[in-house]
C-alpha cells in the first residue's frame, strides 16, 4: 500500500529529477551559446572581478574572472551530489544575474552645457517621482533627497544605479550639503492623514526643512522651486481662487500644521529672496492624482477607487455638495517645469479648474470600476474646505500652461494602477511605471 510518507519520498525524488534536468539544460544551452563574450562584456567581468578582490572575497574574485563558466552535470549518482550541483547551479545563476547590466529607459544626451544638476526633496514620493522621471528623460543629473515617510524606494527604483541619478536617505529637517544648479523642494506629507499623524514634524519639515534648502540654495546659487499648495487659501471666500487672495485659515484647526507651515514655507521663500537674493519660484499646487499615489493616501481620489475596486460602500463626508477639481500628475509635473524655468516669481496656481462636487466624483468613479459599492453620505469633518477652484488664469498668461489631460483619461489610469496594486501579494510582482520614451513618460 501507498502510504503519505512514501508519496511525499517520490514527490521530493521527482523534484529533485526535474532540478537535475533544468539543472543539464540550462548548462548544455549556456555551452551551445557560449558564443565569445563580447568586449563590453569582458570589461565588465573584469570590473567584477576587481570589486570582489577590493572587498576581499577571492574566491569570488576568481570565479568572476570566468566569462561565462560551465558546469559538468553528468556524473551525478545520489541524491546528495545532486543537491550540492544545485546549490552550485545556484550559486552561479545568481553570479550570472549579477553580471548583467542593468536596462534603463533611453535618456536623451545633454552636454555639459544643458545638463542640470537636479535636486528633488521629497523626490521618492507620489508628485516627485513623476518629476524624478521627466526630468532624468530630459538628459539632466537628478538627486533625490528622502526620508521614506510617505515616499518608497520602488517609485524610482527604475533608476537606481543610472549614472545621472543619485537617492539619499535623508530628513530634510538636518542640514545638507550638496551641489545643485535647481532645487524642488517637494518634501513634506501632503495628504491630511500623513500630515496630521504628526503635526509638529509636519511644521518642521515645511519650516527648518525650507529654511535648510533656501540656505543650501544660497551657499551653492541654486534656484528653488517651494511645493506650496492650495491649502494656503484654507476655506476660502473668494472663488474661484486666485494668487492675490491671502486665504482663510483657521490657525490652530487640525488642519493648521500643514496649512500655516505651507503658509512659512512660502514668507521663508521670498524673505530669502529679498534678504539673500535667493532665486525662488511658487507653486501653489492643487488637488493632484495618478498612478503611484499612495493606497491610503485618504483623500477623495484614492477613497473612492479603492472603495470601488473592493466592493465597499463609497463614503462621503457631509453633503457631497462641496466641490473639488483635481488634476493629473503629469499636467502638474508640465506646470512645475515650466515654472522653474521661467522668469516670474510670484505665486502660481497649477491646478484643473474643472470643478465637480464630491457626489459627482463618486459617480464618475463608481460607474467607471463597476461593481456593487453603493454610495454613502457621512458626517461632515472639521475644516473641510466647501470649494475648492484654481484660477489659473496667471499660470496661462506667465508659463503658457493649462491641463491637457481628461478627468476620464486620468481616472482610468489611476484606476489601472490601484487595480494592479491590490492584485499584487508578492515583490515580485511588479507595479512600476516606467518611462520609455519622453512623449510616453506619464504611463
Ligand atoms: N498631491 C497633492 O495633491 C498636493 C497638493 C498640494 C501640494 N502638494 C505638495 O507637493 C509635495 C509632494 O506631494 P505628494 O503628493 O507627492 O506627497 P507624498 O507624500 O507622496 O510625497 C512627499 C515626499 O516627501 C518625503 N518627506 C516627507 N517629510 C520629509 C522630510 N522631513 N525629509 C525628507 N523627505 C520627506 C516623503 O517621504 C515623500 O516621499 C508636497 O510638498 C505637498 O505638500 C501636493
Amino acid at each position: 500500500m501507498v502510504t503519505v510518507k512514501t508519496m511525499k519520498r517520490w514527490f521530493t525524488s521527482l523534484t529533485v529529477v526535474a532540478f537535475i534536468l533544468a539543472a543539464a539544460i540550462f548548462n548544455w544551452s549556456l555551452l551551445v551559446s557560449s558564443k565569445k563574450p563580447s568586449d563590453m562584456e569582458i570589461a565588465f567581468v573584469s570590473d567584477k572581478a576587481q570589486h570582489y578582490s577590493e572587498t576581499g572575497d577571492e574566491k569570488l574574485a576568481s570565479t568572476a574572472q570566468v566569462p561565462f563558466p560551465s558546469m559538468d552535470v553528468t556524473n551525478i549518482n545520489t541524491l546528495d551530489e545532486a543537491l550540492i550541483k544545485i546549490q552550485e547551479l545556484e550559486k552561479r545563476l545568481k553570479d550570472i544575474e549579477y553580471r548583467i547590466p542593468k536596462k534603463y529607459p533611453e535618456v536623451k544626451f545633454l552636454t555639459f552645457k544643458d545638463r542640470k544638476r537636479i535636486l528633488i526633496t521629497g523626490g521618492a514620493g507620489f508628485v516627485g517621482s513623476h518629476l524624478v522621471d521627466r526630468l532624468m528623460m530630459e538628459g539632466h543629473e537628478v538627486i533625490v533627497v528622502d526620508n521614506f515617510f510617505t515616499g518608497r524606494k520602488r517609485n524610482v527604483e527604475h533608476w537606481i544605479g543610472h549614472e545621472n541619478f543619485e537617492l539619499i536617505h535623508h530628513d530634510i529637517v538636518n542640514p545638507l550639503y550638496i551641489e545643485a544648479d535647481q532645487v524642488y523642494h517637494l518634501a513634506s506629507p501632503a495628504s491630511p492623514p500623513h500630515y496630521m499623524y504628526n503635526p509638529v514634524k509636519t511644521i518642521k519639515t515645511n519650516t527648518v526643512g525650507t529654511i535648510n534648502v533656501l540656505g543650501l540654495a544660497k551657499r551653492v546659487g541654486a534656484r528653488v522651486l517651494i511645493a506650496s499648495t492650495s491649502e494656503v487659501y484654507g476655506d476660502p471666500e473668494v472663488h474661484p481662487q486666485t494668487e492675490s487672495y491671502w486665504g482663510h485659515v483657521n490657525p490652530i484647526g487640525p488642519r493648521a500644521c500643514y496649512d500655516e507651515a505651507k503658509r512659512v514655507s512660502e514668507t521663508l521663500a521670498y524673505s530669502y529672496h529679498r534678504q539673500e537674493n535667493v532665486e525662488v519660484r511658487v507653486a501653489r499646487i492643487f488637488n493632484t492624482y495618478g498612478p503611484r499615489m499612495h493606497m491610503n493616501d485618504g483623500r477623495v481620489v484614492s477613497n473612492f477607487i479603492l472603495q470601488a475596486l473592493t466592493g465597499q460602500d463609497i463614503t462621503i463626508y457631509g453633503s457631497g455638495k462641496q466641490t473639488r477639481s483635481f488634476q493629473y500628475v503629469s499636467d502638474l509635473v508640465d506646470g512645475l517645469i515650466k515654472l522653474q524655468n521661467s522668469n516670474y516669481s510670484l505665486p502660481v496656481n497649477l491646478g484643473n479648474p474643472e470643478e465637480h462636487t464630491i457626489t459627482e466624483f463618486a459617480m464618475i468613479i463608481h460607474k467607471m470600476v463597476g461593481g456593487k459599492s453603493h454610495i454613502v453620505n457621512k458626517d461632515a469633518v472639521e475644516d473641510d474646505p466647501q470649494r475648492r477652484k484654481p484660477d489659473i488664469t496667471r499660470a496661462k498668461h506667465v508659463l503658457g500652461w493649462e491641463p491637457s489631460v481628461s478627468l476620464q483619461t486620468g481616472i482610468e489610469k489611476t484606476v489601472r494602477y490601484f487595480r494592479k496594486e491590490l492584485m499584487r501579494s508578492k515583490h515580485s510582482e511588479r507595479n512600476l511605471h516606467i518611462p520609455v520614451d519622453v512623449s510616453n513618460i506619464n504611463v
